[in-house]
């Protein structure tokens, strides 16, 4: 990721339908103000950070790069622990992309950064997150409900958390 795909990530928080289980859709101004956090990860966070996708083949529109599908991101949680994210944009959706990326990040992580455990939490009713979480082989550990200022809809039902350690990881290669 970095400052060229500000447009790209503004239409992509500006849409309530992405954002529909994360808060309310974003201004330009509000994605700017995350911009610095994304780009510049602690400085233990060493080989961590946000990456987007890029669609390339004869279909996608007439752009130089591609079609922007995206982003993928692991941000540090603890010595050998980081949590795996990932928003794509509509048009991304229902083709295995987010899967695809997400494995890229768990292969990275876990053989190149050397993380031991990758963790990812959504809310209990994000069904296309739980999904992703599933097919990475991702085991549910925990459904918390938490209390929210001003609560999504469905709140009450919680929030999930899942986890994969890299011996899992390993072991289901
Ligand atoms: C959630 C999201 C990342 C899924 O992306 P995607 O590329 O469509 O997911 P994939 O195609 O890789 O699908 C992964 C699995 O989830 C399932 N799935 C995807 N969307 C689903 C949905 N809305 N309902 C039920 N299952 C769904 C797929 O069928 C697939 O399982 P399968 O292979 O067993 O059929 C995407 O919808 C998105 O970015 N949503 C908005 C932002 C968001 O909610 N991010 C997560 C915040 S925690």
């Amino acid at each position: 990721m970095s400052w060229d795909d500000l447009d790209d990530l503004t239409a992509l928080d500006a849409d309530p339908e992405v954002m529909r289980f994360l808060g309310a859709p974003r201004t330009r101004a509000e994605v700017v103000e995350l911009m610095p956090g994304r780009l510049s990860p602690s400085e233990d966070a060493i080989g961590l950070g946000f990456w987007c996708g890029i669609e390339a083949g004869a279909e996608v529109e007439p752009r130089d790069r591609g079609r922007f599908a995206g982003w993928w991101c692991l941000s540090l949680e603890g010595p050998g622990l980081a949590e795996l994210g990932y928003r794509l944009h509509r048009h991304a959706w229902g083709r295995g992309l987010a899967v695809e990326g997400s494995a890229a990040l768990l292969e990275h992580g876990f053989a190149t950064v050397g993380l031991e455990r990758i963790i990812a939490t959504t809310m209990t009713v994000n069904a296309g997150s739980r999904g992703v979480m599933r097919r990475l082989g991702m085991r549910h550990t925990a459904t918390e409900v938490l209390t929210w200022a001003d609560p999504l809809p469905d709140a009450d039902q919680g929030e999930v958390s899942y986890e994969i350690t890299r011996a899992e990881w390993a072991a289901a290669r």
